[in-house]
């Protein structure tokens, strides 16, 4: 629907900002434009990252992590002894994925999954300190449900594509699956009285839902 939340030369000012020296990431964003493969990029990113270190996370679940541009800002997050899980469908981009953080130094913090996120983490109890999603749109609102139940108090659930290209307005009959996929997972999000949710609308918008702890909740 729109092809930029941001205003574009706002969105180049606030990259150029940011702007990493890091050899492996910068290759790992150049493969990531030469396939067209969606990673969540360095504004993204970066606010994952300082998501995942303001809450002192070690212990970080991601739901779709595709070849592993994700998993390189939280496995810097958690630091030495912190563990990432990273998932994907497939096999290959997992196997990919592995070489990176291999590349990058960070394979001791990074544990590999490769299979339906939604069904993977059933195997992990949690409590984890922040669970990322980024799965199919359409199961936005089983993740949500799913990652709620294995995050800890004063922990962050951040989801990618909250605002899915804008498609998150259209009218209820111009959405499909995907579309009211995110539109459900936003209004749940708001209303988890466990949850405290802001969506910034930065690249196609993240959703990060603080899990308010039962003395703070809204009666
Ligand atoms: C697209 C973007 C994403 O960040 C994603 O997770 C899936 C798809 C897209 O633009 O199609
Ligand atoms: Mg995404």
């Amino acid at each position: 629907m729109m092809d930029h939340i941001v205003d574009v030369e706002i969105e180049h000012y606030l990259a150029q900002l940011g702007r990493t020296r890091d050899g492996v990431l910068a290759e790992m964003e150049d493969r990531g434009e030469a396939a067209k493969f969606p990673i969540i990029g360095p504004l993204v990113g970066r606010l994952c990252m300082q998501t995942a270190m303001a809450v002192g996370a070690r212990d970080v679940f991601e739901m779709g992590s595709g070849f592993g541009y994700s998993t390189w800002w939280f496995a810097n997050a958690v630091g030495d002894g912190g563990r990432v899980v990273h998932t994907d469908l497939d096999a290959k981009l997992s196997a990919e994925a592995r070489a990176w953080m291999d590349k990058a130094g960070l394979a001791p913090r990074v544990h590999y999954e490769v299979g339906d996120a939604c069904e993977v983490i059933k195997k992990y109890p949690g409590p984890f300190d922040v669970v990322f999603i980024d799965v199919d749109k359409h199961a936005y609102p089983m993740a949500l449900e799913l990652a709620r139940s294995r995050v800890r108090n004063g922990g962050y659930i951040i989801c990618d594509n909250a605002l899915w290209s804008g498609n998150v307005i259209a009218p209820a009959s111009k959405q499909d699956a995907d579309t009211r996929g995110v539109v459900r997972y936003n209004k749940e999000a708001f209303a988890a009285p466990d949850l405290l949710t802001t969506i910034v609308p930065v690249r196609d918008g993240v959703a990060l839902s603080l899990k308010v702890p039962p003395d703070r909740r809204r009666r």
